[in-house]
């Protein structure tokens, strides 16, 4: 029986800051709303004309867990990249990567699934290297938000939460079953899906039917946000899915060493970690420099958190998010 674990990470940035106060100069907010409802202090949006994109920055991600996995491309058998910004409506991304490496003709698997995406991703994977399918596998979490925003004050109770940016991990076999992921949990309640939602352009609304419409109002181009009812769903299923790992694995909240949540909101982090009895130690958030990158934010937390030695050989690391669809979901590693 294989198990799989991780053994290289790293994250990509654009090196474009946006404080609060800089987007206060251009919409109708301010530093001490944003830094209070959310915890957001500054955020990287691509510059334009800097190159970047969602593929390319989740190339550059990539290149870096691949270095420190000490692994050659020619080793990596397939690649997994969430998203809910492609650079196009399809292709998805990781065929764009897969390019942008110059990697062999290895599979490569786009998800959907948002703020959840990265978690997902890593189930899926730890599937693919369990069954003894693959050996290792790039999971990649990248998001350009910063192209698709309303940066009016109109799309305000958005635009401010979401950042760019992407994170990477190589997940490989081991056969050491103490080691690696321990469980994954995945779930999601689609009655719920238009409470964040960005609608058009699909198949259901058409670009030439938003064009035809030429309705200053129809801003179902832009994502929307059910604020306060993503909240409240937000902090119960997370709670959820943390119980469901512990459980799984006849573990105690006490046990964690690391949790690391979808950085969505500040608040909902930090109402998980009271619920939980966690001290500062245990919980990894950096929303306040990177705001919400979806995707890629669990995976760049996770990164970063690794950088600064937050993370020991032997730690219970747990994995969380929440988001659109709804879904949701939790990894459970032993490092
Ligand atoms: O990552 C996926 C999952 N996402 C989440 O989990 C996000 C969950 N939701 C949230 O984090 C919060 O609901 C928000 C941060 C999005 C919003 O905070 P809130 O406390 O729920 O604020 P609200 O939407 O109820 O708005 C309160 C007020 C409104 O004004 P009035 O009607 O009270 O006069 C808004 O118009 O704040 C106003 N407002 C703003 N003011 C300044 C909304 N956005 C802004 C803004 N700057 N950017």
């Amino acid at each position: 029986m294989y198990n799989s674990k991780i053994t290289g990470l790293g994250f990509y940035v654009p090196e474009n800051v946006v404080t609060n106060h800089d987007l206060s100069k251009f919409m109708d907010t301010n530093d001490e709303w944003i830094q209070e409802r959310t915890g957001i202090k500054e955020r990287r949006w691509i510059k334009e004309g800097s190159g970047d994109s969602t593929s390319v920055m989740g190339a550059k991600a990539a290149r870096t867990a691949l270095e420190r996995s000490g692994l050659k491309k020619e080793e990596i058998d397939f690649i997994v990249f969430a998203t809910l910004s492609p650079d196009m409506y399809f292709p998805g991304g990781g065929v764009e990567v897969q390019e942008l490496l110059g990697m062999d003709t290895i599979g490569a698997l786009d998800v959907r699934n948002q703020c959840s995406g990265f978690v997902y991703a890593m189930s899926v994977a730890d599937q693919f290297i369990k069954t003894g399918m693959y050996k290792n596998i790039l999971v990649i979490g990248s998001e350009n938000h910063s192209g698709g925003l309303d940066k009016t004050t109109r799309g305000r109770n958005v635009s401010v939460i979401f950042g760019d940016g992407a994170g990477a991990v190589v997940l490989s076999r081991t056969e050491d079953s103490n080691k690696g992921i321990l469980s994954t949990h995945l779930h999601s309640e689609g009655k719920h899906a238009k409470e964040l939602v960005l609608e058009g352009p699909s198949t259901a609304r058409w670009v030439p039917e938003i064009l035809a419409n030429n309705d200053p109002n129809d801003v179902s181009y832009y994502p929307y946000m059910n604020g306060q009812f993503v909240f409240k769903h937000a902090v119960t299923r997370f709670s959820e899915a943390i119980i469901e790992g512990l459980e799984k694995n006849n573990l105690e909240a006490s046990d964690i060493d690391l949790l690391v949540p979808h950085q969505a909101n500040l608040r909902i982090a930090q109402f998980i970690q009271r619920k939980f009895k966690l001290n500062d130690d245990q919980v990894y958030n950096n929303i306040m420099n990177y705001g919400n990158t979806t995707a890629a934010s669990v995976v760049i937390a996770l990164s970063e958190a690794w950088g600064k030695d937050r993370i020991k050989d032997g730690d219970l690391v747990v994995l969380a998010a929440f988001g659109s669809g709804f879904t949701w979901g939790s990894v459970f590693i032993r490092w």
